[in-house]
């Protein structure tokens, strides 16, 4: 009885070396933690309203062309064409309204048929509790439909692990110019 005891002691020292080896050879790289160790606790969810300047004319536009196709010019879709935009996120439409963030990002026309951009977009606010967190939205924009749909993918300071969609609606659009002023209403889920 005492042999098989010691010898189930021994079995057991060698096992537990073993695994230690192991483990020491691969030391792991994730782990599962609390949601609670990183301060997250509840999920809420946040409705954000805001307009969308979109100045393309005049001598401080806010989004400029960086790249197009040779068929850019011939596609009634401005087919190719690459845009950059550093654009100012207001609390009202008038021009002059109080600035709580920036759209800065890409856009480009991505369809031939109508007119629908890709937006490629990260919203960095600057005001209020939301100042230094960021949500990154990537949707299709078909600029003349009423509303548009555009998913949240994420976000960054209070918005991380966010998700959610912005429905963006044309307030003035300037034929002209092509100068948009765009209502935002963003509904997000984040802690
Ligand atoms: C398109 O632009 C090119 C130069 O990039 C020019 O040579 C061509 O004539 C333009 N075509 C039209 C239809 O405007
Ligand atoms: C937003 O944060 C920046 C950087 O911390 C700070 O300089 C700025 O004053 C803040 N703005 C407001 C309105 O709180």
């Amino acid at each position: 009885m005492a042999k098989s005891k010691s010898l189930t002691f021994v079995f057991t020292i060698i096992l537990t070396l073993l695994f230690s080896l192991a483990t020491a050879k691969s030391p792991p790289f994730y782990r599962t933690i609390s949601p609670t160790s990183l301060g997250l606790h509840k999920e809420k969810l946040s409705h954000l309203h805001f307009y969308f300047h979109d100045i393309v004319s005049g001598p401080k536009p806010t989004a400029v062309r960086v790249a197009e196709a040779r068929i850019t010019n011939t596609s009634s879709t401005l087919f190719g064409v690459v845009v950059m935009a550093d654009d100012p996120l207001t609390v009202g439409p008038e021009p002059g309204s109080k600035v709580v963030g920036r759209a800065q990002g890409i856009y480009g026309s991505a369809a031939q048929d109508e007119t629908g951009l890709l937006m490629i977009m990260n919203l960095a606010f600057t005001e209020g509790k939301y100042n230094g967190s960021t949500l990154s939205m990537l949707g299709r924009n078909t600029v003349f439909s009423a509303v548009r749909e555009m998913p949240i993918v994420g976000g960054s300071g209070a918005f991380r692990f966010a998700r959610g969609y912005a429905e963006a609606k044309t307030h003035t659009f300037d034929i002209k110019t092509g100068d948009a002023v765009v209502e935002y209403n963003v509904y997000v889920f984040h802690y």
